[in-house]
């Protein structure tokens, strides 16, 4: 680039100066710097020729060039400053014309759903939902649900203690009885909740979720326990799945019986999820046991009932066939999106 020297430093200084004005950037300026300051700028290059002048007019030319070099080497460093403070105010600034970003929407646990569903489903039967302590007391859990001290069966439910009379609960069963301390028949309630036992495997995990179910009142017989399981069913999955009671054993219930659906997977043909049996087993049930009901004060000879409790994550994993408990707790985003 050509440009015609100027004569003066006074000349200098005022171009200078009216450049740095226009400078926009940080990177403009730098240039500016080196034109005028720089080792070939034009500043340096008249103080270089300050030699080459009459030997009277060079003390003064040498001071008002130096006084200009101070004072250009000022204004570019305000300069300096001034652009770099509106360059970050430029980059956080807003820009209100964006479009907004639409924040990510979560989705309910595969467990939450399907507890929900367990409990609409008997909401339209007329049971009310109840809930109740996940730390519970040796006698909700235990003794009021008829299983003696020292009976064997304590032993199968693989109880986490919290001290001699206090336990995780094992099941949801001790809402039977906390629901019929509180209020008398006719009773119809569910309740759905978090159970914990000592186990850790393939297809068990120390935590996972119960729906316990209970209706008392005059005259219900066991019959009434097949039609309403039965019509739950026959909603929770379809009216074409077919269920079995088997007889069973619980120390709360009397006669007691497990119930089997046929396998959600090969439609009762038999494949690996069902060991080739055809059914799968989704909860147990019986009769009320007099033994509690008299716990809670009721008159045995009036009422009797049914109840029922099945484990959540396993229908969850035949609705949704999914082979593997432990995937509902790891929490792995790919895998929770996908049940809206
Ligand atoms: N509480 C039992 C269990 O956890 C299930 C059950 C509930 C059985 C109610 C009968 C009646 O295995």
């Amino acid at each position: 680039m050509s440009k015609t020297v100027p004569e003066t430093i006074e000349q200098i200084q005022e171009e200078a100066l009216n450049a740095v004005a226009s400078a926009r950037t940080p990177d403009d300026l730098q240039a500016l710097s080196t034109r005028y300051l720089g080792r070939k700028g034009a500043v340096t290059r008249f103080l270089r020729n300050i030699s080459s002048l009459p030997p009277d007019q060079r003390p003064t030319a040498g001071k008002e060039a130096n006084k200009v070099k101070k004072a250009l080497e000022a204004v570019f460093s305000e300069t300096a400053d001034r652009l770099a403070q509106n360059s970050a105010k430029d980059k956080t600034a807003i820009d209100v014309s964006l479009p907004g970003r639409s924040a990510v929407r979560g989705t309910l646990h595969p467990v939450t759903l399907i507890m929900r569903q367990i409990c609409d489903i008997f909401s339209r039967l007329g049971f009310s939902v109840a809930e109740g302590p996940e730390i519970e007391t040796d006698y909700y859990n235990f003794e009021a649900l008829n299983f003696p001290r020292n009976h064997p069966a304590r032993d199968m439910q693989d109880t986490f203690f919290v001290s001699e009379d206090i336990v995780l609960r094992t099941h949801t069963s001790p809402l039977q009885v906390r629901v019929m301390e509180k209020q008398s028949p006719p009773v119809r309630v569910v309740a759905p909740g978090k159970v914990f036992r000592c186990d850790s495997d393939l297809t068990h995990t120390p935590m996972f979720h119960q729906v316990e179910g209970l209706m008392v009142d005059e005259n219900i017989s066991f019959g009434d326990l097949k039609g309403i399981l039965t019509v739950f069913v026959h909603q929770m999955f379809d009216d074409q799945t077919s269920i079995r009671f088997r007889p069973s054993f619980f120390p709360f219930t009397e006669p007691s019986a497990e119930v089997d659906i046929q396998c959600v997977m090969c439609r009762g043909r038999g494949c690996r999820v069902c060991s080739d049996t055809g059914w799968l087993e989704v909860l147990g049930s019986g009769m009320v046991h007099p033994a509690v009901l008299e716990n809670v004060g009721y008159d045995t000879h009036r009422y009797t009932g049914f109840a029922f409790g099945m484990g959540v994550e396993r229908i969850a994993m035949m609705k949704y066939g999914i082979d593997d408990l432990r995937k509902f707790f790891e929490n792995d985003i790919r895998f929770l999106t996908q049940f809206e």
